[in-house]
Formats: structure tokens, sequence, C-alpha cells
């Protein structure tokens, strides 16, 4: 029997942990990035395209306020992980854009870390969710209730045979957790492979699968993981000149094939052979879509299919 599991694209902020103690942070390549930007501001920035949605004047709490609160009652991570000199402090989103408190328009390029793939408050999409929360909000899976059916059965028609089964999950690292099991147990084999400088969920199994010091903790965990070299066509002794079988080299596009740890674009090949590898071992190979999945490599429904 073949399983996937699958789970919406809209999701919560990622558990960020720390490397050495609780204290210590390690800034991640974004904050660097940013500082860079800082020491040569970029001169010839394109205009922003025109939007002809308005959006409403904020009266809510100060930004002092805010930070205040954050400060003080939200947990210290989000202090640390809180970008730019200058916090952005958005307020509300229309499809691609968003605007700060202070009403200024911006072009999100980062599309809610990547989760949003169909824009901010998408009109269809906030649609169905209010039709639903007006029609019945939570109950169990004791009862039939016709919409999960519909989703299911949805989402199981983009996916390739013999995939046709949906475990409906909470967030990323459940997900991720779920599927080792599933994977331990239809295997009867206890070792996953994950790739070096991967983030894969913040919760103790899934914590296993990351690779990231940035979130990572000094305590026992991660039994049975083991974190491999990533094949990076870029960067490291594959990399550049010496990667033979880069998709990307001769024309420099990229399409996104991990997420927190840097957008990494496989060798021509490489997921074929290793799944293959894996799959003579009595092995099974898991996707992780958080990031690719639901058209967001913009060639395929679902990102392992770029790799078929
Ligand atoms: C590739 C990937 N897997 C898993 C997760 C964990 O998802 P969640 O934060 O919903 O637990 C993330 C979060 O960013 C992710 O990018």
């Amino acid at each position: 029997m073949y399983k996937a599991v699958f789970r919406p694209a809209g999701r919560g902020t990622p558990f960020f942990g720390c490397g050495q103690s609780w204290f210590k942070f390690y800034s991640s390549s974004g904050t660097l990035c940013q500082k860079s930007a800082l020491n040569s501001p970029p001169t010839h920035l394109p205009e922003m395209p025109p939007c002809d949605f308005t959006p409403e004047e904020y009266k809510g709490i100060s930004k002092d306020q805010m930070m205040q609160i954050r400060r003080q009652n939200c947990n210290p991570m989000t202090m640390k992980v809180t970008s730019y000199k200058r916090p952005v402090f958005v307020c509300q989103g229309h499809m691609q854009w968003l605007w700060d408190v202070d009403g200024k328009r911006y072009l999100d390029l980062f599309a809610g870390v990547a989760t949003v793939s169909v824009g901010h408050c998408h009109p269809r999409v906030t649609e169905a969710a209010v039709k639903q929360l007006k029609t019945l909000w939570h109950t169990t899976n004791i009862y039939v209730y016709p919409t999960i059916h519909e989703y299911c059965e949805k989402l199981a028609s983009y996916l390739p045979d013999p995939l046709k089964v949906i475990y409906l999950t909470n967030s990323g690292s459940e997900a991720n957790d779920l599927a080792m099991m599933m994977a331990r147990l239809h295997t009867g084999n206890y070792d996953i492979i994950t790739f070096r400088n991967s983030y894969h969920g913040g919760s103790p199994q899934s914590l296993g699968l990351t690779s990231n010091a940035a979130y990572k903790f000094p305590t026992p965990g991660g039994f049975g993981c083991t974190n491999t070299m990533c094949p990076d066509v870029f960067r490291g002794i594959w990399g550049g000149s010496h990667c033979r079988d880069s998709p990307v080299q001769t024309i420099r596009e990229c399409s996104c094939h991990k997420g927190v740890g840097g957008a990494v674009q496989y060798p021509r090949n490489y997921l074929k052979e290793a799944y293959k590898l894996v799959r003579e071992r009595g092995g099974v190979c898991i996707a992780d879509e958080v990031q690719t999945g639901f058209g967001r490599t913009g060639s395929h429904f679902w990102g392992f299919q770029g790799h078929e």
C-alpha cells in the first residue's frame, strides 16, 4: 500500500531554535544578505508595478506598542528573528502585495515564507474560508462530513498513481513526523537520510531530519537520522564548474527544491538515481513539499514530479 502525507500550503511560522545555548543565535543567510545590502544599497531600483487595490487605513496599536508586547509577551525567538534594522510592520495583504502600518506597499517576493502559493487573501480562497466558517468549524472523523471528502478527492486527483491516500495534518513538522512513522512501519527499517542544511520541522522527531545549526538544540534526539551531503550545483565541492549534470549552469535559472536552508536545484537525474538506490534496498522516498508543492516550482504541481 502506498500513502502520501500532504498538507495545504498555508501554514504557520516555522519554529526557530538555536545552536549552542538557548541564548545564542546564528544569523540566517537572509540577515547576512540584508547587511551587505545596507553597505552597498542598490541604486537603479525598478518602478513598482501599479496596483488597483486600496487597503484599509491602519488604526491599530502603535509600532512601539507592538515591539514592547513582542519583547515582553511573545516567545524570545520572535525578537531574534525580527528582520531588518527598522522592522517591517505589515498589517494587510492582497494577492502579491503587502502594506505596512504606514500604508507603504511592498511586492512580496517572499510569498509568506514561500508558503502562500496563491497570494495573500486571494478572493476565491477567502470566500471559501468564510463560507466554511459560517457553516461548520470542527467535527471529528467519527462523523462523515462532505467537504473533507471533496477536498481529499480533489487533492488526490493532483497526485500521480499510485499515490491516492491523503492524511491531513496541522503543520509540516507533524506531516514529517507521520511520514517517518509510516515509512518505518511500512519498511521495517529505522534509518532515515536527509540533506545537510535542510529544514524539515521543529518537532522532536522532525528535528532529526533538520540539519541546520540555527534550529538545533543541545539535547539528545534525531535517533536513526543521518544527514548527508547536499548536492548543490552552485556551491561546495560539486558546485559550479565541478558539476557535470547541473540543469542550471548554462541558463542560470533556478527553481527551488529546498526551502529554509536555501533554494537548491539538484543535479539532473540526481533524485531519480537516489530514489532508485533507496528503493532497491527496501526503503521508501518521502518528498517534503512544504515549499515546493501546490505548483510553486512553476512547472509541476509537486516538486518531485520535476525529477521523474
Ligand atoms: C521544507 C519544510 N518542511 C517542513 C517545515 C515545517 O513546517 P511547520 O513550520 O508547519 O511545522 C518547513 C517550514 O518552513 C519547511 O520549509
